[in-house]
């Protein structure tokens, strides 16, 4: 008997990695995105012959963020191809990069992941190399392209750190646009090792804002489309959103042709999970609403400081982040931490109560489509809650009906139904309500149809 112990106990080891390599498959091969790679491959500006005779100019930002949520990713994504196209180069576009291993998975959440997805699964137009309208601007071209017409000796490698990289968007892009204008070289590769273009705070607030008005009519936001993947996934679930015409699921919405309104829709951001830590951590920061959504025209406000709370700095190196001053009241400190979660973690009720709100200033208003990474019993709950105040049906993006390939950019398409909802609640500290509230006001709905919690 004792001899049998110690070796049974090492069977039982050698079965651990087995068992969790089980466990991981389980879950499923994602899927390579092959087809869309090959229709990237195949846009017409990856022509070597005709880049070559146009000396095309190109410019590209290798230290591009990588292994973020989309949303990241899409926002400096924007602002990169927006910078080559005020300085009239072609912009590299990267793939969706969760990690740099040299496999096509890697594991996450004990599941396996892409560490590449090609950008136009998630959006089409032209910052994923869509057609630029009315413009002389050259096509956005893919790294893959990038390295076959601007091979290491043909790249001029400039620096970010000289740019102003703290001032407001519309200094930042002129600066970009004239420094870019004196260069003839076609191949420009932008280093932002020591310093970014932009530094961490410009996507949370005003110095974004402020270029809205030059982005929102560039074909860069005006031509901005979801890819035809994530159009799919909503034309798949119509019997979901029931549009009042079913054709109008597969429009792409430009501006030339504003998005058809799903309309008794309100579309909901209820974020879960990781902000049940990140939630209080903004009130001891201080944090208000993120970027585009503190756009001043927005009815709803987000006011800390009636609390007569105050934040000081949590160390003195320069750009630290805040925390509550020593000397606060702590009733005080208690009304601001509600406060926040209120807005960035609502309980059912709270939703209840909000959603109440937003119906009675639209009264058209008949169903709920929930955006978020909640579980589905608390999910359930929420749909008891809201039928027995009077709403017909709720919806979340657990009910989608996904193939492999679109449930990868799920985000995406949930975004897409934000987009199109005739109202939206958004939360005012995320950054993809902040790119819905953007692509909403781009697109002209009116500021009063973008509520926050
Ligand atoms: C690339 O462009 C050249 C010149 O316009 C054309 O002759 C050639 O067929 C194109 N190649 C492909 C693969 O489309």
């Amino acid at each position: 008997m004792h001899m049998c112990t110690p070796r049974r106990l090492l069977v039982l080891l050698s079965m651990i990695p087995v068992l969790l390599l089980v466990g991981v498959l389980l879950s499923g091969i994602p899927p390579r995105y092959k087809d869309v790679r090959s229709y990237e491959r195949h846009l017409p500006q990856h022509n070597t012959t005709e880049a070559r005779a146009e000396r095309r100019k190109y410019i590209r930002f290798p230290d591009h963020l990588w292994g973020h949520g989309l949303n990241n990713i899409l926002q400096e994504s924007l602002l990169m191809s927006y910078i080559a196209y005020a300085s009239g180069r072609a912009y590299v576009f990267e793939d969706y990069t969760w990690s740099h291993l040299p496999l096509p998975y890697t594991i996450y959440d004990f599941a396996l992941r892409p560490t590449r997805i090609p950008l136009n699964s998630f959006i089409s137009g032209p910052t994923a190399g869509g057609p630029m309208d009315n413009s002389h601007v050259p096509r956005a071209i893919s790294s893959e392209f990038w390295n076959e017409v601007c091979p290491p000796e043909k790249r001029r490698i400039i620096h970010a750190r000289d740019s102003p990289y703290e001032a407001d968007g519309p200094v930042l892009v002129e600066w970009w646009k004239d420094h870019l204008a004196g260069l003839e070289d076609e191949c420009i590769e932008v280093d932002e090792k020591e310093r970014r273009v932009v530094d961490k705070y410009f996507f949370g607030g005003p110095r974004l804002t402020a270029l809205f008005p030059s982005l929102s009519i560039s074909p860069i936001l005006a031509s901005f489309t979801w890819s035809p993947l994530v159009l799919s996934a909503l034309a798949r679930n119509f019997a979901l959103l029931r549009p009042t015409n079913p054709s109008s699921l597969f429009a792409s919405s430009t501006p030339q042709a504003p998005p058809p309104i799903l309309s008794g829709l309100v579309a909901i951001h209820l974020r879960r999970g990781d902000y049940k830590r990140h939630c209080p951590r903004l009130a001891a920061w201080g944090s208000t609403y993120m970027g585009f959504n503190s756009f001043p025209s927005l009815p709803d406000k987000f006011d800390p400081m009636q609390f007569n709370v105050t934040w000081q700095p949590a160390s003195p190196a320069p750009g630290a982040d805040l925390q509550f001053a020593d000397n606060n009241d702590p009733e005080a400190l208690k009304k601001v931490e509600a406060y926040y979660l209120e807005h960035c973690l609502p309980d059912i009720d709270q939703v209840v109560v909000r959603l109440r709100k937003v119906r009675e200033d639209n009264p058209d208003l008949r169903r709920v489509y929930v955006l978020t990474n909640a579980w589905s019993w608390w999910l359930g709950s929420l749909a008891k809650a809201l039928k027995k105040d009077g709403w017909e049906e709720l919806v979340t993006t657990l009910d989608m009906e996904l193939d492999s390939e679109q449930s990868w950019v799920s985000m995406a398409v949930d975004m897409a139904i934000a987009e199109r909802a005739e109202v939206f609640v958004g939360n005012g500290f995320s950054s993809l309500t902040a790119n819905i509230v953007m692509l909403r006001m781009a697109k002209g709905l009116t500021a009063a149809s973008n509520r926050f919690l």
